[in-house]
């Protein structure tokens, strides 16, 4: 198998897969980001055309890489896959580029990663739709320009901060997902229910939706490990009460917080004596690069008002000490945002 195509594991791909909205119907939730798309969609297909560029950023397990598959899906292209970290060579990116046709997806997974002078090379085929590739070495070195057929580029990032300028302009069309309200993954648990074939509570299914941080690939995963307590303990029937059992034994916070987010709120308040704290400060106290707090974690703790952010820096709310069992800092009592 070509090295640079496919980057997911076997179990990843199938588990995936199997619950994976195929059309925009399906796909619950992000009401905006997906009628923008949807329209780009319609409008390139009445008009015989070529969607243009697509990034979609955003935290992990939000329907990045479900959209790209559904946008060329509803264009009726074929897509071909694979990963910044990958593309590690322009020549990489010529055997991608040359074995498409035209109007075809090109989805770059985490596309922030990928090599500088790859990224170069990207811009003239984004925009000219033409690769000019070094071939030999030394003296007999010389370019040679590939001509491309037009194709769309779907980026995808968790890091959008960290997309060059050049780059981010030549998407014609860029989506930030948001986190998920408990309703929408309200939704996404009972379509997987039909599709695993388990019976499922609306107090269960509410239970579920309310503890997987936003994110339908957790509430996805939680779904299947409490199926599993269900098939054995429960016959096979998902109630709040077999639910609840279900996560209190995989530790899984009444809030849905996983470790990392524990860890954050907890050295916020007992390192940092409630902040304000710098990004780099609180990253360094918890083991994780900065960036991967800001754009994966802390998202989720500041829409669920735990973490305010202040020209000072991070500061635990109100919320966060209670949430902890903590009695609130005095000048923070009532501070849920600022
Ligand atoms: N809007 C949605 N509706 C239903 N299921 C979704 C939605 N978004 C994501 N999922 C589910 O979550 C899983 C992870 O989504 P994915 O697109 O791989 O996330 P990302 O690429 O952003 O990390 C998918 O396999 C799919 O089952
Ligand atoms: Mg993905």
């Amino acid at each position: 198998m070509d090295r640079t195509v496919d980057t997911m594991n076997k179990p990843d791909r199938e588990f995936e897969t199997g619950l994976r909205p195929l059309s925009f119907e399906d796909f619950t939730g992000q009401r905006k980001v997906r009628e923008r798309l949807e329209l780009a969609v319609q409008a390139a297909k009445a008009r015989g055309d070529v969607l243009d560029h697509v990034l979609l950023s955003g935290p992990p397990g939000l329907g990045k890489t479900t959209l790209a598959h559904i946008i060329a899906q509803a264009m009726g292209v074929n897509i071909k896959v694979t990963s910044g970290p990958v593309v590690d060579k322009p020549g990489d990116l010529a055997g991608l580029l040359t074995s498409i046709e035209r109007g075809d997806v090109l989805f770059i997974d985490e596309i922030h990663r990928m090599q500088k002078s790859v990224e170069e090379y990207l811009y003239a085929a984004m925009e000219d739709f033409v690769l000019d590739i070094m071939i030999d070495q030394g003296p007999h070195a010389r370019s040679v320009r590939l001509e491309l057929p037009r194709f769309t580029l779907i980026g995808a990032t968790t890091r959008s901060g960290l997309i060059s300028s050049p780059l981010r302009s030549r998407f014609g069309l860029t989506n930030r997902l948001d986190y998920y309200g408990v309703d929408d993954l309200c939704r996404i648990v009972e379509r997987s229910a039909r599709i695993l074939n388990v019976e499922i509570e609306a107090d269960g299914t509410s239970e579920i939706a309310a503890r997987s941080r936003g994110t339908p690939r957790i509430v996805n995963n939680l779904l299947r490990r409490v199926r599993d307590f269900a098939q054995v303990r429960a016959d096979n029937k998902i109630t709040r009460s077999v639910a609840d059992q279900a996560l209190a034994m995989l530790e899984i916070d009444k809030h849905g917080l996983d470790e990392m987010d524990k860890r954050i709120l907890e050295n916020l308040i007992h390192k940092f004596a409630g902040g304000p704290v710098g990004l780099s400060s609180l990253a360094v106290s918890a083991g994780e690069e900065p960036d991967t707090i800001e754009e994966v974690y802390e998202p989720y703790l500041i829409q669920e008002g735990y973490i305010a952010r202040t020209p000072k820096g991070r500061i635990a709310t109100e919320l966060c000490y209670r949430r902890l069992g903590l009695q609130p800092r005095p000048d923070r009592q009532g501070v849920l945002d600022l």
